[in-house]
């Protein structure tokens, strides 16, 4: 089987949610300000806009969350909904898929209740309109009938909190982005914060993990906690039948070795990126169209999922004539050269 064939969601490294993170995440998800790890200017400024609107008695402003998938948008906006100690109504961009079924969610919500629409740059143009009275004046004008006699009526709605969440805020109108109040963009983490995330998973778990385990797991997470989670699973598994339930540095560079994610996070499919500038177009600098149809990876994944950790790492460029692989990679593909071929096992 060729490894085009893998979709990257199959990726253990991928960044987008698994079906199997269901379950991980609802688990190990932090419900406070308090256990979420990271992202500190964000937390300092969300407490602070949230205890002022409590204070005032009105529904906090409307938030957009951008970013990587993976961070913690979904859960910053579960944190924020219990802080506010309302209800929180959850759907995503492309699961409205007409204007009537985004106002039957609005006219259902109760005074300053969350609503938390994922992937929210998804919305197609109808609903977003339906959106843009909602969120500025609480209202939404729906229309009546057909024809030369159709008439618009507006409705009140209860004011509430709109949180979006979008790995591409490029992607979102002007309109729209103009509306929310609260713009935050969440950065990838540090190996120290993944570290911290990856003991505290552990002990939810019930797993021991010594600091060196969590040292080598939290360098493969590529920045994202998603990762770190999900790598901190297998690693149990391997832990729980070959080492007495004990990650310790050895168990989790072997776990490792055998999801075949090297110590940086990254995989066959990132090295099968870089390799196909360096070898077919010289380095670069070529366009992502294609890099796309050169490693049959859709362009919108590649700009989303891959390149911004490669980017991180200092391993590609954007520049205005296409994408550049930097001597870094160049160095790393050189060291990498004679890895085997890696079949993707999940
Ligand atoms: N799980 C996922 N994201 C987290 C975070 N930021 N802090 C703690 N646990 C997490």
């Amino acid at each position: 089987m060729d490894s085009n064939d893998f979709a990257s969601e199959e990726r253990i490294i991928s960044r987008e949610k698994l079906a199997e993170d269901s379950n991980l995440e609802k688990n190990l998800r932090p419900l406070s300000f308090d256990d979420y790890i990271g992202q500190e200017k964000i937390k300092e400024n969300l407490d602070i806009f949230i205890r002022a609107a409590i204070e005032r008695g009105e529904a906090l402003d409307h938030v957009l969350l951008y970013g990587p998938p993976g961070l913690g948008k979904t859960t910053l906006a579960h944190i924020i909904t219990n802080k506010m100690n309302v209800n929180i109504h959850v759907t995503s961009g492309p699961a409205i898929e007409r204007a009537g079924d985004l106002a039957a969610i609005l006219t259902n919500l109760e005074e300053k209740d969350v609503l938390f629409i994922d992937e929210i740059h998804r919305l197609n143009r109808n609903v977003e309109e339906i959106l843009y009275p909602a969120m500025e004046d609480f209202a939404i004008d729906i229309v009546l009938g057909k024809g030369p006699g159709a008439r618009s009526v507006r409705l009140d709605l209860s004011p509430f909190t709109l949180i979006g969440a979008t790995t591409r805020a490029g992607s979102l109108s002007g309109p729209l982005r103009g509306r929310f109040g609260v713009v935050n963009r969440l950065d990838f983490y540090k190996v120290d914060e993944l570290k911290e995330i990856i003991i505290r998973s552990a002990k939810l778990l019930e797993v021991d993990i010594d600091d060196e385990g969590a040292t080598v797991l939290s360098k493969s997470s590529r920045g994202t906690p998603r990762i770190a989670n999900r790598l901190l699973k297998r690693c149990r598994d391997y832990a729980q039948i070959k080492a007495n339930n004990k990650i310790t540095k050895e168990v989790a560079e072997k776990s490792l070795e055998m999801l075949e994610v090297d110590e940086l996070g990254l995989d066959e499919t990132d090295r099968r990126l870089m390799r196909a500038i360096l070898e077919k177009y010289n380095g670069g600098p070529v366009g992502l169209d294609t890099i796309s149809a050169s490693i049959s990876e859709e362009r919108e994944t590649i700009e989303d999922v891959y390149e911004p950790y490669l980017m991180q790492l200092g391993f590609i460029n954007r520049t205005p004539r296409g994408r550049v692989l930097t001597e870094e990679a160049k160095k790393y593909l050189g060291q990498n050269s004679n890895l085997p071929y890696q079949q993707k096992l999940f």
